[in-house]
């Protein structure tokens, strides 16, 4: 295995020395903003909502804090109509946008300052196809009736509607007034909410990375869950989100039992409609989520666990550039099996972490060496690039790793004490390595002996120490799957009691399967006409490759509807891989495209122009 000397080497050689010195703001590749120069502490925007250009036009303002004091204040943009700037007195000030955007990073937007100015206006109007903006025709959401609008910031996409220093290095406390048309309800990622005359007003008194502010407005309604959880959906969604999601509060008060208080004020949940990219975004108060969780069973719901747990790691403690992701995706994929654990008990939990180790094994086989790292080195690229199994699954092996060696209690304790002492800051891998040294290395140092840090966060690949994720129930799973092997007839299995993680890891299990026996697997189990999404998107895929056409139907309306890139993406891939593919995934494409997010287009888009070369 490779090995490559590292900073991370050096620091772990030095690390019984005092403790280092955080720099405030370490260099990132995806933004123009010069922090350490000027920088924003706080962001007041003010836009009013045109549905009808799907354009957002108004202002916002900065607050700076001024260390250079002839240095200009640069932010991040993308597509933004510039209007102009002023400071705190509505003087005008010089603005440079750069004419050619950067591919990856957009324009550069320097603002002159005076030497008294404090504050600064910058009158803007988004692009109707800013990235980081969905606009949906109504047709496109369960209604029907009205249009919706929602934002996903993450990773780099926020400086398509505000022009502010976008590095997640770069934490801002905001406030916001959104005016929108009579009848749609706008609702933001904020702590406190207001309807005014003159529109609705938001405020965040903590300070949060740019990647977390968010928008959404539609025709919502809301409905408690408890005293500080709530769910809000279109209201003909909202029985079924609020029965699915009546677990919320339960979620929150395991986290708080395991690592300390819930430090946002409210969690509520924003189902979206099912064009919306991911699965779950964690929008602080307000976590984002696709209707595709809604499978009636609460089966799902790990992933209000998966988001509500960034509310610590990932919002409280945040990466510091996007090479850092792991520390956001890794511990918060520990922190949701761990709440799953406290909710859903043992059982479910333990499946959970095999489903999820089982698809870093299958990804790694395909993914470049450089990019099995949980440090991986993102200059010139897409954040986007490192959102692969690596920091999600095999971050959170490391951890589990960690809690073998050490055990629960104290990397617990450990772990609480991270999140109390870095809260409401950006970190670095660094910073962590450090932290992790003095804090629990090198209280045991017995245990220490027996990882390997440095191999674990710079080096390719799952270690060999990462632990098994047995589950006894998928040894019953294992078990049908041999004897359906040796001739078992799909409808003699038994698959009694069978839970939706169950039948997962049955259709991974299935392998290639000729046409003939997908309509017997179908006769026996009804895949087809699951309610299930995550069910539903196996069995889709696995009909693809089988060339099995029980479920054209099905699949062209799962296409068309669903923009969910998790689920998508291998649908698309397995058509491709097929002889006739492209042409099939072409056309289905063709209809699909203009109802996706752009996170969504783009992915698609290099895969079919890669098929079609
Ligand atoms: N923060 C991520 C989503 C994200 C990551 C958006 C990077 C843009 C760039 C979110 O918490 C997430 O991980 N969502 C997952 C679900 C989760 C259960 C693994 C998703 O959407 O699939
Ligand atoms: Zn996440």
């Amino acid at each position: 295995m490779r090995h490559s000397p590292s900073l991370l080497t050096a620091l772990l050689a030095a690390c019984s020395a005092a403790p280092r010195v955080e720099m405030p703001f370490p260099a990132d590749p995806h933004s123009f903003a010069e922090p350490q120069r000027v920088r924003s502490r706080h962001v007041e925007l003010d836009l009013a909502l045109d549905f009808g250009t799907k354009v957002a036009r108004g202002h916002v303002w900065h607050d700076l804090e001024r260390t250079d004091a002839t240095a200009p204040f640069v932010v991040d943009t993308d597509g933004l109509a510039i209007g102009g700037a002023f400071d705190q007195d509505g003087r005008p000030l010089f603005v440079d946008l750069a004419s050619l955007p950067d591919p990856l990073r957009g324009q550069r937007l320097a603002v002159r300052l005076r030497a008294d100015t404090e504050r600064v206006r910058i009158d803007y109007s988004t692009a109707p196809d800013a990235e980081a903006m969905q606009w949906l025709a109504p047709e496109q959401t369960d209604g029907g009736k009205q249009p919706f609008l929602f934002t996903q910031g993450q990773a780099i996409l926020t400086r398509s509607w505000i022009p502010l220093q976008d590095s997640p290095s770069v934490r801002v406390t905001w406030q916001a007034r959104i005016q929108s048309p009579a009848g749609l309800v706008p609702l933001m990622s904020a702590m406190r909410r207001e309807e005014r005359a003159d529109g609705v007003h938001f405020a965040m008194d903590r300070a949060v990375p740019p990647y977390l502010i968010a928008l959404a407005c539609g025709d919502l309604a809301s409905r408690p869950l408890s005293d500080r959880c709530a769910v809000w959906a279109e209201p003909s969604m909202l029985d079924l989100a609020a029965s699915e999601l009546a677990d919320t509060e339960a979620m929150v008060a395991a986290c708080e039992g395991l690592f300390g208080p819930y430090r946002w004020g409210r969690y509520d949940v924003l189902v979206l409609p099912p064009s919306f990219p991911f699965g779950g975004m964690e929008n602080p108060c307000l976590t984002f989520a696709t209707p595709t969780i809604l499978a009636g069973d609460k089966s799902l719901v790990s992933l209000i666990a998966h988001e509500l747990a960034h509310s610590w790691s990932g919002n409280l403690v945040t990466n510091a550039t996007w090479r850092d992701f792991w520390l956001n995706e890794g511990f918060t994929v520990y922190l949701e099996h761990r709440i799953m654990e406290r909710v859903f008990g043992r059982d479910r939990a333990a499946m959970e972490t095999n489903l999820g180790m089982q698809e870093l094994a299958d990804e790694l086989r395909s993914l470049p060496e450089a990019d099995q790292r949980l440090h991986i080195d993102l200059a010139g690229r897409n954040p986007d690039d490192g959102m692969t199994g690596v920091p999600y699954q095999k971050g959170a092996a490391f951890l589990r790793r960690l809690e073998q060696l050490f055990g629960r209690e104290r990397v617990d304790a450990f772990l609480r004490r991270w999140f109390d002492e870095h809260a409401f800051r950006s970190v670095t891998t660094a910073t962590f390595v450090d932290w992790l040294q003095r804090e629990l290395l090198a209280q045991d140092p017995a245990a220490a002996a027996d990882i390997d840090v440095t191999r674990w966060i710079e080096g390719a690949g799952l270690p060999a120490d990462a632990p098994a994720a047995d589950s006894a129930l998928f040894a019953a799973v294992d078990a049908q799957l041999a004897a359906l092997r040796s001739g078992t007839a799909p409808d003699r299995l038994d698959v009694t009691g069978w839970v939706t993680q169950q039948w997962l890891r049955f259709l991974h299990g299935l392998g290639d399967c000729t046409p003939e026996r997908m309509g017997e697997l179908d006769g026996a189990f009804q895949f087809t006409r699951t309610g299930n999404s995550e069910i539903l998107c196996a069995w889709l895929a696995l009909s693809i490759r089988a060339d099995y056409r029980g479920t054209d139907r099905r699949l062209d309306l799962f296409l068309l509807t669903v923009g969910r890139r998790k689920f998508v993406k291998p649908l698309y891939e397995a058509m491709l891989a097929r002889p006739d593919g492209l042409a099939r995934a072409k056309a289905i494409y063709s209809k699909a495209r203009p109802r996706y997010h752009a996170v969504t287009q783009r992915t698609l888009d290099a895969m079919i122009a890669a098929a079609d070369r």
